[in-house]
C-alpha cells in the first residue's frame, strides 16, 4: 500500500498520477495551440498555485507568447475559502491582445469572476480561462471556463502546485484529503 502523505493534522492519499496529469495536459495544450495559432497570446499566470501547471502547459503549447504573473488569494486558512478575493495585478501589457488565464483550480469561481471583471479596464481583445482542475459542484460565480484539464468532485486536493496551508506544492502527483485526521 502507498503511504499517505501527512501534513499538519491531515492525511492525503494519491489521487491522480504524474503520468495521468501529463496526458490531460497534452490534450489541453493541443486544443489551445490550434485555437491560438494566429492570435497574439498573453498568458496571465495566477500565483501561487498555477506556477507548476503554467510552466508545463506553456511549453507544451509551444507558441510565441508573453507571460505575466498575478497574485490572487482567497483561501485564508487551509481548507476553507474566505470568499474574499484579493488580487494583485502589476503592470501588464494586454491591450488588444488575447489573454489566456492560467489557473490551477476553479472552485467557487469567485477568483476568476473578480479577475475577469478587473481585466476589462486593460481593454484586451479576448479573455479565456485554462484551468487544470474544476470543481463544478462548488461553482457560485457565473463564469465560462473554456479549457479544463479534469473535473473533480468537491474534494480538497494538493500537489502539482496546489497547497494545504502552503505545504505540498512540490508533489509530482495529486493527492486528496482523506477522512481520518490525527
Ligand atoms: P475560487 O475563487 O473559489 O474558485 O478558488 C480558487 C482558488 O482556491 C484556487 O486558485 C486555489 O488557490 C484555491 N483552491 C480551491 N480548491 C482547492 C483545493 O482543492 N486545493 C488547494 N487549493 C484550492
Ligand atoms: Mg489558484
Amino acid at each position: 500500500m502507498i503511504e499517505p502523505i501527512h501534513i499538519k493534522d491531515k492525511y492525503f492519499e494519491k489521487y491522480i498520477s504524474e503520468s495521468e496529469i501529463y496526458s490531460l495536459l497534452v490534450e489541453m495544450a493541443s486544443k489551445i495551440k490550434s485555437d491560438y495559432q494566429s492570435k497574439d497570446i498573453v498568458y496571465l499566470v495566477v500565483l501561487k498555485g498555477a506556477f507548476i501547471f503554467a510552466s508545463d502547459i506553456i511549453r507544451e503549447i509551444g507558441i510565441e507568447s508573453e507571460v505575466f504573473f498575478i497574485n490572487a488569494s482567497s483561501y485564508k486558512s487551509g481548507l476553507i475559502s474566505s470568499g474574499n478575493v484579493e488580487l494583485q495585478i502589476g503592470p501588464i501589457n494586454v491591450e488588444r491582445r488575447d489573454i489566456l488565464i492560467i489557473e490551477d483550480i476553479v472552485d467557487s469561481g469567485r477568483t476568476m469572476s473578480a479577475l475577469i471583471k478587473d481585466l476589462e479596464k486593460y481593454k484586451p481583445n479576448s479573455v479565456e480561462i485554462a484551468t487544470f482542475f474544476s470543481k463544478p459542484e462548488e461553482r457560485v460565480a457565473d463564469i465560462r471556463v473554456k479549457y479544463i484539464g479534469i473535473e473533480i468532485p468537491s474534494k480538497f486536493v494538493i500537489g502539482y502546485g496546489l497547497d494545504y496551508a502552503e505545504q505540498g506544492r512540490y508533489l509530482k502527483d495529486i493527492y486528496v484529503l482523506t477522512n481520518h485526521s490525527i
